[in-house]
């Protein structure tokens, strides 16, 4: 694994937010990850002292969660903070206190807080009247926790440097986790490739954020809906759920028939060219139809698997569970880089 910048960068994000990836300087993105890693190795090291004892956070959820949630739980007790989960049933926020009445009653009592919710405006509102740093934990439009997370995991599972790293997200590019990892990728100076129909594709907005940072990091970025093109020499192939939370369920049937050719099977994998290509998903994944919703869909639908079969996911090409591990090192690494210094 090729690390660029030493974690000493990352002491300039003390009391800084953590929003969305264009927020930071690429070496600040970069120290992030750098942090991760040397976070990750300490983690089993005996006697070392805790970097944020007798610090308190508060985790702000309107929207479900297992590994966001679980990933800051255990990264502030594995450094001594304390943590108070809040989901939309046991706070005000929303039915009774604005987001900028409960930011500004939160900041006296913590010393940081995370929000994941829907309407991105609201984290900003959030941070700009929190006095503490305030973490992203997935909005609509961005979920740069998963995007450290999805460049710590490519760089660990490759012996390339960054700049020679591809990477292929497939299927509803205009989400969160698309939009973070085209921009976390161009901070790396990586090959990134988004493949998906053109209704599909992301935003005109995420897509300038990338080319003005490839501009200065030499990455390459390519948004296509030609699955050859897109795949080609890929490293690393990503993709997500197809209906992403708070789209309304209609949406499943025109999903699934847009984005039934971009589904990660064997025969999808084989376009890279590249035998030893990873497949990579943020999770959670609908594989087949021990869920739920998998269920359900496949009962509506007569689909047993949707944005990648079981095949790939329990593969010995995919890597999820490696990914999903880093949560906690890639959240640690925001919290100690913004609480600790
Ligand atoms: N990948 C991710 O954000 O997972 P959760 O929704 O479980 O937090
Ligand atoms: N795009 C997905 C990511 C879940 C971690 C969603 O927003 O539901």
């Amino acid at each position: 694994m090729t690390l660029l910048v030493p974690d000493t960068t990352a002491r300039s994000l003390a009391g800084r937010d953590f929003l969305k990836e264009v927020d930071l300087t690429v070496e600040e993105w970069r120290s992030l990850v750098a942090l991760a890693a040397e976070l990750k190795m300490a983690r089993r090291l005996p006697g070392r002292a805790p970097r944020l004892a007798g610090r308190s956070i508060a985790l702000l959820f309107e929207k479900s969660s297992t590994r966001t949630r679980c990933a800051f739980e255990v990264a502030a007790h594995d450094e001594g903070a304390h943590v108070t989960y809040l989901d939309p049933a046991s706070s005000h926020l929303g039915h009774k206190e604005s987001v900028a009445d409960t930011a500004r009653v939160l900041s006296r009592l913590y010393d940081g807080i995370e929000y994941r919710g829907s309407d991105h405006a609201l984290v900003e509102t959030l941070a700009a009247y929190a006095d503490v740093p305030v973490w992203n934990g997935l909005t609509d439009d961005w979920h740069p926790t998963q995007a450290l997370c999805d460049v710590l995991t490519m760089l660990e599972h490759s012996a390339k440097p960054a700049e020679q790293i591809t990477v292929a997200y497939v299927g509803d590019a205009r989400n969160n986790v698309a939009r973070s990892l085209l921009v976390a990728g161009a901070m790396m100076g990586m090959d990134v490739r988004m493949v998906s129909p053109a209704e599909l594709a992301p935003g005109a907005d995420a897509v300038q954020h990338a080319e003005r940072i490839a501009a200065v990091t030499g990455a390459r970025l390519d948004i296509t809906s030609d699955r050859h093109r897109g795949l080609a020499g890929a490293d690393f192939v990503h993709t997500d759920v197809w209906v992403s939370m708070g789209e309304p369920p209609e949406l499943w049937d025109r999903r699934i028939a847009l984005l039934a050719p971009y589904a990660v099977d064997d025969a999808l994998l084989e376009i890279t060219g590249n035998p030893q290509v990873r497949f990579m998903h943020c999770l959670p994944a609908l594989h087949g139809t021990d869920t739920e919703l998998g269920r359900q869909l496949a009962s509506r639908t007569g689909r047993t698997s949707f944005e990648v079969t079981p095949e790939v996911f329990e593969s010995e090409r995919s890597i999820v569970f490696d990914q999903a591990e880093n949560r906690l090192h890639t959240i640690k690494a925001v919290l100690v880089a913004t609480l600790a210094g």
